[in-house]
């Protein structure tokens, strides 16, 4: 079976991979270049988010290349990396958190594979968004890493790319989220959608706007990924470690719906 990384904001390196190569692979959204090498016997895809340099910004990522880029090269599985902020005075800068639910407030973005016509009209069930066997394997690697993971998040996501009012983080809070980021939608949905398991490590790297008490900058979002780069290397070695060799959750068969 083969696996993928998918690296966020200040990941974006394959340095855990041995033999990489690059594997460019064209899909009918545009081609996409995936970093291929091996990690505990396994074929392991690594692809930066924003690419290599960070210069795709939230909104403009081709979301739908880089799924269906990784379906085509047999990715059963995806571990993402995401850098959120926390309007959850309980989830601290430099804590990690294995998400469990989403809200999606973005608003420009090509969300499916299902466009009608050809493709059909689809409708995904999402109760639960996030693979559990994934979230099982990495909530486990961070107890015996002794590293401090909340086992359960839920993700505002936004448009982007600005970072949010106070009196938006306000209404967030309200509507029940814990964390907010910009990149998780539709990359999440459209995982399911290929039935790739997914399953995002969350680490947040500041309070949101308006609990922070200082403005937000995105240099102050990587310089905490940076120093917090050797556990985030740690947690998904040891996961992908100890990942089940079969899945057993129902990721694979979310469109099976005749
Ligand atoms: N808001 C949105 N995205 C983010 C933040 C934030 O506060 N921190 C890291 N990514």
């Amino acid at each position: 079976m083969r696996l993928a990384i998918i690296g966020g904001t200040g990941v974006y390196d394959p340095e855990i991979l041995k033999d990489v190569r690059q594997e460019t692979i064209d899909t009918r959204y545009g081609a996409v270049t995936l970093q291929v090498g091996s990690y505990a016997g396994r074929e392991v895809a690594f692809l930066p988010r924003h690419g290599a340099k960070h210069s795709v910004p939230p909104h403009r990522i081709n979301y739908r290349a880089n799924i269906w880029a990784l379906k085509s090269f047999g990715v059963e599985r995806i571990i993402a990396t995401s850098a959120v902020g926390s309007m959850n005075l309980d989830m601290k800068p430099g804590d990690f958190v294995l998400l469990d639910q989403f809200i999606d407030f973005t608003t420009g973005r090509e969300t499916t594979f299902f466009d009608g016509d050809e493709q059909g009209v689809v409708h995904t069930d999402f109760t639960e968004p996030y693979c559990p066997e994934v979230r099982q394997s990495l909530g486990e690697a961070a107890r015996e890493l002794g590293i401090t993971l909340h086992r359960r998040g839920c993700y505002v996501c936004t448009e982007g790319p600005r970072f949010e009012t106070p009196a938006e983080i306000k209404a967030f809070r309200l509507l029940g989220g814990d964390l907010v980021g910009m990149t998780n939608v539709p990359e999440v949905t459209l995982a399911r959608e290929a039935g790739i398991c997914y399953a995002t490590v969350a680490l947040v790297t500041n309070f949101a706007a308006g609990i922070s008490p200082e403005p937000l900058t995105h240099e102050e979002v990587v310089e905490v990924m940076q120093q917090n780069m050797e556990n985030i290397r740690e947690l998904i070695m040891r996961a992908l470690e100890i990942l089940p060799a079969e899945r057993n959750c129902r990721c694979g068969h979310a469109m099976n719906h005749s």
